[in-house]
């Protein structure tokens, strides 16, 4: 068909590249060892950070809500797919977010693309950090706004875009609490100020912060001890620390109403089956009464992310669980990716376009639920391939 001869050639140039991504499959659960394509290998490449999605309360809760609900919500929330599983949910997670509401998304990505065209229409401004995830840039874009993009977490130039702004009413800051791909951890408190002086909205993405920093893993906000849902309105997402699937928002009462009025992505799909809402409200009631999980993992962190400088590799300054491994370009990084999986460690590449050209790199990320041996194994591993990542 030569209508379809270009999906070949566009294809071959990614490959050309070193940019070409393939599926893999795991034939496991999601534990801190999984099974990937037939070979079991210590897992540094889960969002499942504090191991809930395998936890035995989690599971029984998604169980017995199939039993009583069945398998799907069977219609929008706004039509028949509202249960009373979503108003729990909701309620304790705008009281973990110390917000008056909070409504929860299909996912993540469809809070971002359905929130931020809300909060900003064509004659608002976005300032939106450099580093942000895909899921904020395609909401900026959907908004149609005019965007201004600041370096990352340079408080200084997002005051020198905003003071070249005064034309706008309406603007809205946005930034990753914790950033997916960096690890390391939105300076809020300034940018907060920064929102005050210039009364512009700030919408914090709370994706990899929710479950790992502050008060009972409250995130990023209450890391910064911030409480200000005048100004300061939360998402998130169930499908990283709460080991399950949906986003969410948390902010007044009043966005919460406009939000289910005028969110293209909460109106015109189908609501999250009864089992996932279930397990993430049993999985929050682990994660606020078990400060132990947390601590673990940023234990487990810190191990990796010394050990790994110890021995020769070059990490981003990351203060979280995500630890960025940079070796440069998408090839020596996917070798030693290669190298590693067959030493039995997985740690993911990750490549342009998820990060800028020059900077390609293993995500490792930690999990609370490895053990002291399987941390050791991964760094093992890493001191196996040292010449791999070194030869520059
Ligand atoms: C910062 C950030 N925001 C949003 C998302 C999207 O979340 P979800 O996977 O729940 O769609 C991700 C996921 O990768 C993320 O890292």
């Amino acid at each position: 068909m030569k209508q379809f001869e270009w999906l070949q050639t566009e294809y071959s140039e990614l490959e050309k590249a070193g940019l070409a991504r393939h599926l893999r499959t795991v034939m496991s659960a999601p534990t801190a060892t999984i099974n990937l394509d037939g070979h079991d290998v210590v897992n540094l490449g889960s969002n499942n950070y504090l191991g809930l999605s395998t936890h035995p309360d989690v599971i029984t809760a998604a169980v017995e809500a199939i039993q009583v609900y069945g398998t799907g919500a069977s219609g929008s929330r706004l039509i028949s797919g509202n249960s009373k599983l979503y108003t729990t949910l909701e309620t304790n997670l705008a009281t973990i977010k110390g917000a008056e509401a909070a409504l929860v998304f299909s996912s993540g990505y469809t809070a971002n693309l359905s929130i931020i065209p809300v909060l900003a229409r064509e004659s608002a401004l976005i300032l939106s950090d450099a580093l942000n995830h895909a899921s904020i840039i395609d909401g900026c874009r959907l908004s149609r706004a005019t965007k201004k993009v600041y370096q990352h977490c340079d408080v200084e130039h997002l005051k020198t875009l905003l003071a070249e702004s005064s034309e706008f009413k309406r603007k809205l800051i946005v930034t990753d609490g914790v950033f997916s791909m960096d690890g390391d951890i939105a300076p809020l408190r300034d940018i907060y100020d920064v929102a005050l002086n210039y009364n512009a909205m700030l919408l914090i993405d709370d994706a990899h912060g929710f479950g790992v920093l502050g008060k009972d893993g409250g995130g990023t906000v209450a890391h910064f001890g911030l409480q200000d849902t005048d100004i300061i309105i939360q998402m998130g997402t169930l499908s990283k620390a709460v080991g399950g699937l949906g986003g969410y928002v948390a902010g007044s009462s009043a966005l919460i109403e406009l939000l289910v009025n005028r969110a293209r992505g909460f109106i015109f799909t189908t609501g999250l089956p009864p089992a996932t809402l279930a397990a993430a409200d049993a999985a929050l009631k682990i994660m606020n009464s078990s400060p132990d999980l947390q601590q673990r993992l940023l234990k487990h962190a810190e191990t990796l992310k010394t050990t790994l400088t110890k021995i020769g590799y070059t990490l981003l300054p990351s203060q979280t669980q995500i630890l960025p491994v940079v070796l440069g370009e998408p090839q020596r990084t996917t070798d030693v990716a290669k190298a590693l999986f067959a030493e039995g460690v997985f740690a993911p590449a990750i490549r342009p376009p998820a990060v800028p050209p020059g900077t390609s790199r293993l995500r490792v990320t930690a999990m609370a639920t490895h053990t002291d041996t399987e941390i050791q194994k991964a760094i093992d591993g890493f001191a196996c391939v040292t010449h791999l990542a070194s030869q520059r």
